[in-house]
């Protein structure tokens, strides 16, 4: 008889303190849609496709992926802060805080 193992996997918390509201995501979830999900106004132009620049976020914490060349072109062709990542190509792999300009 096989041994059985349970992964206890712990679930990402996302603060947003502008709206005093701390999310859980699953880990790897899309910044933007969990935003979106927990009935947040993430502007977007482009739908999540990484092209209007227009979800950027400012991030505290390091727990996501890192930009990649699409993004990081992106975000310079919209002239974004050095300090901002788009939401729509953010993977959330662990604890984050969240701001924006417009909440
Ligand atoms: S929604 Fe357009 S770049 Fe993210």
């Amino acid at each position: 008889m096989g041994t059985s193992y349970t992964i206890l996997t712990k679930m990402p918390k996302v603060s947003i303190p502008q709206k005093q509201m701390t999310i859980d995501v699953e880990p790897g979830a899309n910044l933007m849609n969990a935003l979106l999900n927990a009935g947040l106004p993430v502007a977007s132009s482009c739908h999540g496709d990484g092209i209007c620049s227009m979800c950027r976020v400012r991030l505290t914490g390091d727990a996501v992926n890192p930009p990649v060349e699409f993004e990081i072109n992106s975000m310079k062709r919209n002239k974004c802060a050095p300090d901002e990542r788009l939401s729509c190509q953010v993977e959330v792999r662990g604890d984050l805080t969240v701001q924006t300009k417009y909440w």
